[in-house]
């Protein structure tokens, strides 16, 4: 694959120069505490989706240079419970970036907070970010540059997801369309 195809277009004139993934990467860490619990006794899912969120967007927000909107989560695996007194690290980065989205992919894991076990991955998620203006308009954001072979497969991968998430909203909206003409209502 050329780096064109990765992101980095340093000749194209105007255009903004490209980031290298590593730049942006981030891990948000926390103690779960009782407040994180749901009815089980576990740490709510909900909980770790608000520090999945968070990590992304302070990778959108380095990447891009400003602020970034949650465009959509998916792919959001809960692959271990996880318990009051774990420290769970949040890892993020871009992924891939389009004209003014970025992707962000997002491993977590959790170790107890005081044994010295390797931490376990718990779950994983990819998100889309849209770069936004001062009046929540769109804007062009840096290609990203991967730099290892592992940043080079995610984005490989994560153009995969890009081109289903576009292929469904498609197909969805047509049909939509279609009932609509054909006189249902909803
Ligand atoms: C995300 C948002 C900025 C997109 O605005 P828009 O006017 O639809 O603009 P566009 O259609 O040009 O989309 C902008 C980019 O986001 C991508 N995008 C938009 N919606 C998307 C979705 N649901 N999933 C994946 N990507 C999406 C587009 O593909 C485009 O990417 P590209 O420029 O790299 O090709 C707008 O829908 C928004 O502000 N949503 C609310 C975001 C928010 O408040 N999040 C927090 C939730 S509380």
């Amino acid at each position: 694959m050329t780096d064109q195809a990765h992101g980095a277009e340093p000749s194209i004139p105007g255009a903004i120069p490209g980031k290298p993934t590593s730049a942006s990467r981030t891990t948000l860490s926390h103690i779960m505490t009782h407040n994180d619990t749901n009815l089980l006794g576990t740490v709510h899912g909900g909980v770790i989706m608000k520090l999945v969120d968070d990590a992304a967007g302070a990778v959108a927000g380095r990447h891009s240079g400003g602020p970034a909107v949650t465009a959509s989560m998916d792919e959001m695996a809960f692959l271990e419970p996880v318990r009051v007194g774990d420290l769970v690290h949040v890892k993020a980065q871009v992924n891939w970036t389009g004209r003014t989205s970025m992707e962000v992919g997002v491993r977590v894991l959790a170790e107890r907070w005081n044994e010295s076990a390797p931490a376990q991955q718990v779950g994983s998620a990819y998100l889309v970010f849209a770069a936004v203006d001062s009046d929540g308009k769109p804007r062009v954001v840096p290609p990203v540059i991967p730099e290892t072979e592992r940043d080079k497969r995610r984005y490989q991968e994560a153009q995969i997801r890009r081109t289903h998430r576009l292929a469904r909203r498609r197909a969805i909206k047509e049909l939509r369309d279609q009932r609509a003409a054909d006189g249902f209502e909803d």
